[in-house]
């Protein structure tokens, strides 16, 4: 018999969704985990916060009888002590800046997408041959940036946002007719902003149009509550959410570490006969996506109508902008 040899997700960025992602890894035993992350410093102390997240996280997984390693490892914002990278099977980047008053999106933008070309290098040059996910937003940006400044090729570099905004979908849905969200079939689609798609046409309850469950006007609610669920969510608590970011970022993880070939929606690079059907070119955005042990291993051309596809032009349009704001800015 071969050796088991478990493999390694290294998580940079040990904030909310990065330690939510280290939970669910941990819990399911699915990857030893390395947590990246800045000193956190107060007024008169400076703490090595993310080595003690990694004990506590190793611990947790102790007191449920999980044998993963989770470590915890300090780095400094320009980029020093990442060697430890070397051997990640899968590295997830949930580090940056949220917008902070006064701060402009460009602002916020050079702010993270300088954090994203420093976290390139370093995963290019420790972790040549590892899977990126990336979390931080503006997630399509920031993965093209990724894409671009890793030089990976692109089945390698893929942003994290259709799981989450689906599966707020098929929670609203299942909530409303109070069937089981395994019954429910949806694709939420595009770029993971206000003009996401919720593609009805290609979602139903057990093989039953919405249609034909929920009136059109509920329906249309439950469209714009999805496209708004983040913001739901710091309305309530103040800070972005993180539980479900955190489970849909482990959720493409377990597909990628058991070679599932699972269909679910992610941002990927679109070029090519897939940019062609997409009406898309040189752009990250969300489509749904065969996901196994080479990453992306195929983009899944769905049938939109005709008002999805006016919807989807818009929301591709959102991302080109921002793609072109960095560019404009020099940032990439
Ligand atoms: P957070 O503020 O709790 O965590 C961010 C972490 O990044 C902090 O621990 C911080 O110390 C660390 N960090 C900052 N600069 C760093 C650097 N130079 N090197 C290493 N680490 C650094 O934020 P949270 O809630 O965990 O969110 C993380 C990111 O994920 C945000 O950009 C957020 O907007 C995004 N997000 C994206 C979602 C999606 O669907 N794609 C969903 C939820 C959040
Ligand atoms: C979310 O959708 C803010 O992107 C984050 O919760």
């Amino acid at each position: 018999m071969t050796q088991y040899k478990r493999p390694t997700v290294s998580i940079i960025g040990a904030g909310n969704v990065g330690e939510h992602v280290a939970n669910i890894l941990a819990i399911k035993e699915l990857a030893n985990v390395k947590l990246f992350d800045i000193p956190r410093k107060t007024e008169d102390k400076t703490f090595e916060f993310v080595k003690g997240k990694a004990l506590d996280i190793k611990q947790m997984a102790t007191s449920l009888g999980s044998d993963v390693e989770v470590e915890g490892y300090v780095v400094s914002p320009d980029g020093e002590g990442y060697e430890p990278l070397e051997n990640s099977d899968i590295v997830v980047i949930t580090a940056g800046f949220p917008r902070r008053p006064g701060m402009s999106r460009d602002d916020l933008l050079s702010k993270n997408v300088g954090i994203i070309k420093i976290l390139s290098e370093r995963i290019k040059k420790f972790a040549p041959n590892s899977i990126v996910i990336v979390v931080s937003n503006p997630v399509d940006v920031l993965t093209y940036a990724a894409f671009k400044l890793t030089g990976f090729p692109k089945n390698r570099v893929i942003g994290m946002a259709g799981v989450l905004d689906t599966a707020r979908f098929k929670s609203f849905l299942s909530m409303e007719v109070g069937v089981s969200v395994r019954n429910i079939n949806a694709y939420v689609l595009g770029g993971h902003g206000d003009d996401m798609v919720p593609v009805l046409s290609a979602s139903n309850i057990a093989g039953v149009p919405l249609n034909k469950v929920i009136p059109e006007d509920r329906l249309n609610e439950i469209v714009e509550r999805t496209k708004f669920g983040g913001g739901e969510i710091v309305n309530y608590m103040g800070t972005s959410a993180y539980h479900a970011p955190g489970s849909s970022t482990a959720y493409m993880i377990e597909a990628i570490l058991k070679d599932k070939k699972e269909i679910m929606p992610s941002s990927v690079y679109l070029e090519g006969e897939d940019g062609d059907y997409y009406k898309a070119d040189d752009v990250y955005v969300g489509v749904p996506v065969k996901l196994g042990k080479e990453g992306v291993e195929e983009i899944i051309k769905l049938e939109l109508n005709e008002e999805e596809w006016k919807l989807w032009e818009k929301s591709v349009n959102s991302v080109k902008n921002g793609i072109d704001r960095i560019k404009e800015l020099g940032l990439i």
